[in-house]
């Protein structure tokens, strides 16, 4: 266990609450993706990323693992590295090991439990570095925990796995506007993009054969009931993966099997067989049309690498 000082701005209960009876209220019913990952969703997610069918995951690790020399060339010494939804912090691993004297990593999470335990670990592996965590909604204003002391070369933002695409596509604008702004002029973005396929590979990754990704959905009503005190009945709604062809992005879903209802204390919400609960969106986007979207970021375009395959695209960006 090492000294740490976390800054700790994790979503409390009663903002999941306040959300989750917003998105039961709209219609289409939504719930946002961002409260998947509590401790059990964190979890689960790392499986996905183990799965033969999700290809994201080890695609960019092969990407990374290709490029993290270039990569340490446009940083320089010293970088301090910022990463937005730093999970089980398996990619950064590759990135510090192949950067010269990093001085500065800030993973910032959602999970505050998932967060301490990744973050402890990777200040143990690199002694020499200043690891200074900050749980946080990043879709929400946070500030850089300050260093003091060190002296720090590049700033450069670290957003892998197509998290992005998490963000509708004005919103996706909007917050690489603001990560623009946190990480400051002359900083870097390295950033994992997923793009669109076929569909049948893409609703595959998203609804695997053991059913991994239907759990992590599901775990969204399973939360309700351990930290809202839901009736809902998690069985009564089954997983579904849309690949939008139209918006470019696969949707996940909660299908209400039979009409019922969800009671979140005096809240009823009577569903209809069929009627779903929009849960995730995955935007994809093509190499040139993630540029562009970064043009109107603010960002200047560096390199963008895909594997062979042209399954999925990491992109460096500068801002000016
Ligand atoms: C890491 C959030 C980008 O959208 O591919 C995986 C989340 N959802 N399987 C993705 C996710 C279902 C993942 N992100």
């Amino acid at each position: 266990m090492t000294a740490m000082r976390l800054h700790d701005l994790e979503p409390s209960t009663e903002e999941f609450r306040r959300a989750v009876v917003r998105g039961l209220s709209a219609t289409p019913r939504t719930l946002p993706c961002k409260f998947f990952y509590d401790e059990a969703g964190s979890r689960l997610f790392d499986r996905i990323c183990e799965l033969p069918e999700y290809y994201p995951t080890r695609t960019e690790l092969r990407i990374l693992d290709e490029r993290a020399g270039a990569i340490a060339d446009l940083l320089g010494p010293r970088t301090r590295l910022v990463e937005f939804g730093s999970g089980a912090g398996v990619k950064i691993r590759l990135l510090l090991a192949a950067l010269d004297r990093p001085a500065v990593y800030v993973p910032v999470d959602i999970c505050r439990a998932h967060l301490v335990a990744a973050a402890d670990a990777l200040a143990g592996d690199f002694p020499d570095l200043r690891v200074a965590p900050v749980c946080a909604d990043y879709t929400e204003p946070f500030a850089l925990p300050a260093t003091p002391g060190i002296a720090i070369g590049t700033t450069a933002g670290f957003f892998p796995g197509s998290t992005i695409g998490n963000f509708m596509p004005d919103e996706a604008t909007a917050f690489l506007r603001r990560a623009r702004r946190l990480l400051g002029p002359g900083s870097a973005m390295v950033i994992g993009v997923d793009v669109p396929k076929d569909a049948a590979v893409l609703e595959a990754a998203y609804d695997d054969a053991a059913g991994v990704t239907a759990e992590f959905n599901r775990n969204l009503l399973r939360r309700m009931v351990r930290e809202l005190g839901a009736e809902v009945d998690i069985d009564g709604f089954r997983h579904e993966a849309r690949w939008n062809r139209a918006l470019s992005r696969i949707e996940m879903h909660l299908v209400s099997r039979r009409a019922q209802t969800i009671r979140i204390g005096e809240q009823v919400f009577a569903m209809a067989a069929g009627e779903t609960i929009h849960t995730e969106n995955s935007c994809k986007y093509g190499v040139d049309q993630f540029r562009s979207m970064a043009g109107r970021a603010g960002y200047l375009p560096v390199t963008a690498w895909t594997d062979a395959d042209g399954l999925f695209s990491v992109h460096v960006l500068r801002a000016p």
